[in-house]
């Protein structure tokens, strides 16, 4: 089909600490093994930041790079979209911290909070930013350190959560490629199946909230993954469908990294075969907002994201929320 296209993303790309948790290291941490966590999620290891390194430092070198692929400066970015759960501080907003790091002294600098889906619902901001004719150079972060926020004796959630950010710069389209169906849902009456209890409004920190461990990852992990692909398979059919394009035209479904096993079932709900799928789950296990910007820069890297390609990415997250973009490359 032809398809209008209103914005682009223009250049992405990631970074992940240096230090690696391997399953093995796991196994010295809490009772559990490298085949139980490769057979349920996929995952092999995961990187994860030193006690120095904030969500802002991984998001900066995400977004310095992205630029520079995209061909922008930093002065030109207009506005700066920082998806995280695990933001510097409160307030001012991570997205705040990049601007100043990076120079972008023209730009309207701000967070979302829609855990894994950030990133996917900053691109919808994005394009809609883009289709309202008043901005051209936007940048989007999807930065995390999640394992500032998990309970290392946990063996439930410690085993599935690392730390990175990418970056993506989204700019007018050119014509030829682009954006062509966004896709943004929620789910609030299920706030309580996936949160940190602790640390806001409602529970501020305290000697106690610190004793009852409620500043850490809370998750009903067979429930979240029930839902995970029921939402992630109708958010990939239903862009398919609005957007007029077949899973036989697809070139690439690139889903959120949370488990191998959510991404499997995604595919078959689309009738995808899995050499259709990309996942890096196995090198970065789920990094949450940043896991589709280190998935969609690897795809390209591989060679898996050929110009002129239709992508389909989808993510599912706490909230619960979910989002979807189909772009063509
Ligand atoms: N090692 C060994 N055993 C474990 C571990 C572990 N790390 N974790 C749990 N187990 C045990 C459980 O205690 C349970 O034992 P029991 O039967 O004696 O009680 C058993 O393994 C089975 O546990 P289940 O929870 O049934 O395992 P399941 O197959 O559902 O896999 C998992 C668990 C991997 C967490 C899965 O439910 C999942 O992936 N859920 C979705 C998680 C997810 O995607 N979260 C992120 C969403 S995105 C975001 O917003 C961050």
């Amino acid at each position: 089909m032809e398809n209008e296209f209103s914005s682009m993303i223009s250049g992405f790309s990631f970074a992940v600490p240096e230090k690696i948790l391997t399953n093995f290291d796991m196994e010295k941490l809490v009772d559990t093994n490298d085949e139980w966590i490769r057979s349920r999620t996929g995952m092999q290891e995961r990187h994860i930041a030193d006690e120095s390194t904030a969500t802002s430092d991984l998001g900066t070198e995400a977004a310095k790079k992205a630029l520079a692929k995209a061909g922008v400066k930093a002065t030109d970015v207009d506005v700066i979209i920082f998806a995280t759960a695990t933001p510097d501080t409160p307030f001012p907003s991570t997205g705040c911290y990049v601007q100043r790091n990076i120079g972008a002294v023209n730009a309207a600098a701000f967070d979302i909070s829609a855990a894994c889906s950030g990133f996917l619902y900053g691109l919808s901001m994005a394009d809609a930013l883009i289709k309202g004719g008043g901005y051209k150079n936007i940048l989007i972060i999807g930065g995390e350190t999640l394992s500032k926020i998990t309970d290392y004796t946990d063996r439930n959630t410690c085993v599935l959560f690392g730390d990175g950010a990418g970056a993506a710069v989204v700019q007018p389209s050119d014509g030829t490629r682009g954006i062509i169906h966004t896709l943004m849902k929620s789910d609030g009456r299920l706030v309580d199946l996936l949160n940190m209890p602790g640390g806001g409004s409602r529970i501020p920190a305290s000697h106690e909230s610190i004793d009852q461990r409620l500043h850490y990852i809370k998750m009903e992990g067979q429930e979240v993954f029930k839902h995970a692909v029921t939402a992630m398979g109708d958010a990939a059919v239903e862009s398919l469908k609005k957007a007029g394009i077949s899973s036989d035209e697809l070139g690439l479904l690139i889903p959120h990294q949370a488990n191998v096993r959510i991404m499997q079932a995604t595919a078959r709900r689309i009738k995808l075969p899995i050499k259709k799928v990309f996942m890096n789950v196995h090198k970065y296990g789920n990094t949450s907002a940043a896991s589709i910007p280190i998935a969609l820069t690897e795809a390209q890297e591989e060679g898996r994201l050929k110009e002129g390609d239709y992508c389909l990415l989808v993510s599912f997250g706490g909230g619960f929320t979910t989002g979807a973009v189909l772009f063509k490359m």
